[in-house]
């Protein structure tokens, strides 16, 4: 290889459409392909326009080196499956694994064999747009989805099936803490700690690293000053040193370019030397390692090796992948839309994403027989309800309203329909048996670049369902949206509240059916909801602080909390109600103390919680262990999960769920950039139940 061919192996560039700045390199594209300076390209799908571009590069250039097809399938290509942190409530990773798994074949047979997909971000911001894409506010939770995800798509961690025709690489991101940005604007500084970043951002990447995650994705953010795309310490020293990650790191859109921006690096040369000595091997879109590659060499402010280094990893998930084996794809195997198999996985995924925020006097569920019903609001009769980063089917296949769902399972009764209009609404709830009021986000209010200032309800829509509220009709309130939102008085004085996120192209049959009762909703809040903007960030896994708010003297002055806000949060992470009732134990140690050298030797304390559903329908209910060091030399949150299990029970059965807890789960990452785990001796309470704030308790002691 020249170095020219060596250097074009690190340049992805985008087809069409604009998933950043600018956008639409098509015929630079085509040029670069064709004469061998060419990766990787983003944003092109469809068997045929993969297979003519790629036909260009393996029979035109010079070496034949097959290209790269990357797409955002974050969920769903043809098949839009809920948004990942409606996925992420159902505390049930096996749903995330169907969506890569249903998502990777659909991708495979477009010619796409790479997605930019699992987005990991811990985040505490709401206002954050991109909350909706990963998987909420706790460490563990997202790594536990990450996992799921990782597998689906590219099936066991080694690689073995990477080449299969229905598997795809996958890529961790965003590379790391973008969910810290200042504020939950997008894109914004992030300073956080060492031991944050370890103990809270790093842990889902890590677990996707271990999964053997083909890829990962540089963040758009700094890191203590230091820009993601040119941190030596996040990309080399922790996941190419210490984790060992084999894969590659590839730039966010135009990232490497923007640390001219950030005011990191000079010009375009010296954010190529930056970022591709920092550990960064791939440059998406902005092309300054292939134009400034040769005169940085020739300046010795890169090595052949930098660069030798980066071509190998790229070639290496490439023949993987089968690229080289057979870089086209299958014309007359393209799937154009989802298939019925593809539509139950969505639809019974979205109603498991569901979480029940209320519901007083069993309003829910609705009686199919009931004689009428009226369906309002503003998304009532909405057929874009597959959230941010849907895929292609979206454009295509318009989600299933809640209007047409509702008239679907209650076909004898009469069903009626108003808009936004308070007025409106309260006329058609009037005249009704039961009125459901769909309120909630547009789509286009999340994702990445759509943060909001208030996370409120948007304008209009608590005057909505007061006006339905006062006509006496009984009512129920489904929500649909990316974030948590800071609801309103409202949520005091209604009946019921469902919590159905944007659930993809099954939208309304899923709501439907957790409506209507065909599905008995067990998901549980990935986030904290706070009661105002104001009040954020307000999460579970928070530090006691020296002076915490404590209830039993609420008029306390000199203690952590506001003025005008009643303490805690509005609804607490792992919240989540059912059609029925569980009692769950308290939690029971296999043993009360453990040492220090048998945490290291891989001994555990098993925690066994055993859950009764004391109702008259069956359901499922998460049971869910935190733990808190309550002394160490590191103040730890007051929570951390360390295990969750969702369980199908009956109405009287009983099942135990056993966790064990080891040195990872007890132990914390210290301030020591060379990364130091500690289990410290001390007391842990461990704490087991149906939300994070559980109150049952044990005592652990770590001798
Ligand atoms: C976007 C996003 C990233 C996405 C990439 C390619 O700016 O930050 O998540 O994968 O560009 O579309």
């Amino acid at each position: 290889m020249t170095v020219q061919e060596k250097l074009g192996q690190l340049q992805q560039l985008t087809w069409t459409g604009d998933t950043g700045p600018g956008g639409g390199q098509t015929a630079e594209t085509e040029a670069a392909a064709r004469a061998g300076r060419l990766g990787s390209v983003l944003n092109i799908h469809g068997a045929r326009n993969t297979n003519a571009l790629q036909r260009i590069a393996v029979e035109e250039s010079r070496l034949g080196i097959p290209l790269l097809f990357g797409l955002d399938v974050i969920h769903g290509f043809w098949t839009t499956f809920p948004i990942p942190l409606a996925q992420a409530a159902s505390f049930d990773p096996e749903v995330s694994r169907r969506d890569a798994e249903v998502s990777a074949a659909e991708t495979r047979a477009a010619g796409v064999r790479w997605t930019f997909s699992p987005m990991m971000d811990v985040t505490h911001e709401p206002r954050w747009g991109r909350i909706a894409e990963g998987s909420g506010e706790d460490p563990y939770l997202n790594a536990a989805f990450a996992v799921a995800k990782v597998e689906g798509y590219q099936g066991p961690a080694d690689g073995s099936r990477l080449a299969a025709d229905d598997r795809i690489a996958a890529c961790a991101k965003h590379f790391v803490a973008y969910g810290g940005a200042e504020g939950g604007r997008d894109y914004n500084t992030v300073d956080v700690s060492e031991q944050r970043l370890r103990n809270h951002y790093l842990p889902p990447f890590k677990a996707a690293v271990d999964a053997g995650v083909a890829t990962v994705m540089a963040a758009f953010n700094t890191v203590s000053g230091v820009p993601a795309h040119g941190n030596a310490h996040t990309m080399r020293t922790v996941l190419k040193d210490e984790w060992d990650f084999g894969g590659f790191v590839v730039s966010d859109y135009t990232g490497v370019e923007e640390l001219i921006a950030h005011g990191f690096a000079e010009d375009g040369a010296d954010a190529a030397a930056l970022a591709l000595t920092s550990g960064l091997d791939m440059e998406m879109v902005s092309t300054h390692f292939v134009d400034h590659g040769e005169a940085l060499l020739d300046a010795g402010l890169i090595t052949i090796e930098h660069v030798d280094e980066a071509v190998a990893r790229i070639l290496a998930l490439k023949h993987a992948l089968g690229l080289f084996a057979d870089p086209y794809s299958d014309e007359s195997a393209e799937t154009t839309e989802p298939t019925a198999a593809a539509r139950t996985a969505a639809r019974e995924t979205a109603a498991r994403s569901m979480v029940l925020l209320k519901n007083e006097a069993a309003a829910l569920p609705l009686d199919p027989a009931t004689g009428s019903v009226a369906v309002v609001g503003p998304f009532a009769d909405s057929t874009d309800l597959h959230g941010t980063w849907a895929g292609p089917g979206s454009h295509r296949f318009p989600s299933v309203s809640v209007l047409d769902a509702v008239r679907e399972t209650a076909p004898a009764a009469r069903v009626t329909h108003a808009d936004a209009d308070p007025a409106r609404a309260a006329a058609a709830a009037r005249e009704a048996d039961v009125t459901v009021v769909v309120v909630g986000e547009d789509p286009a209010l999340s994702g990445e670049a759509a943060v909001r200032s208030d996370i409120g309800l948007p304008a209009g829509q608590e005057e909505l369902i007061a006006a339905v509220a006062a006509t006496g009709t009984p009512y129920v309130v489904v929500l649909v949206n990316g974030r948590p939102l800071a609801l309103g008085g409202w949520l005091d004085t209604a009946p019921a509240v469902l919590e159905a996120w944007h659930p993809g192209i099954e939208a309304g049959h899923a709501v439907a059916d957790v409506l209507f009762g065909t599905v008995n909703p067990g998901g549980k809040l990935p986030v904290t909801f706070p009661r105002a903007t104001g009040q954020i960030p307000v999460y579970y896994n928070h530090e006691s602080t020296g002076r915490p708010y404590n209830p039993a003297h609420p008029d306390e002055k000199y203690v952590s909390r506001y003025l005008d806000l009643a303490e805690g949060p509005r609804l607490p992470f792992g919240h989540g109600l059912s059609y029925t009732t569980f009692a769950t134990s308290d939690p029971v140690l296999s043993r009360d103390d453990i040492t220090r050298a048998e945490l290291e030797q891989g001994e555990t304390v098993d925690v066994t919680v055993t859950v009764t559903n004391t109702g008259e329908r069956a359901g499922d209910e998460v049971v869910q262990v935190y733990v808190h060091d309550v002394a160490a030399s590191i103040a730890q949150p007051v929570r951390r999960l360390r295990g969750f299990a969702r369980v199908t029970l009956e109405p009287g059965a009983s099942t135990t769920v056993a966790f064990p807890l080891g040195a990872e789960d007890l132990g914390f990452w210290t301030n020591d950039p060379a990364g130091t785990f500690l289990v410290e001796r001390g007391r842990v309470d461990v704490y087991a139940g149906t939300s994070s704030t559980a109150e049952a308790r044990r005592t652990l002691r770590v001798l």
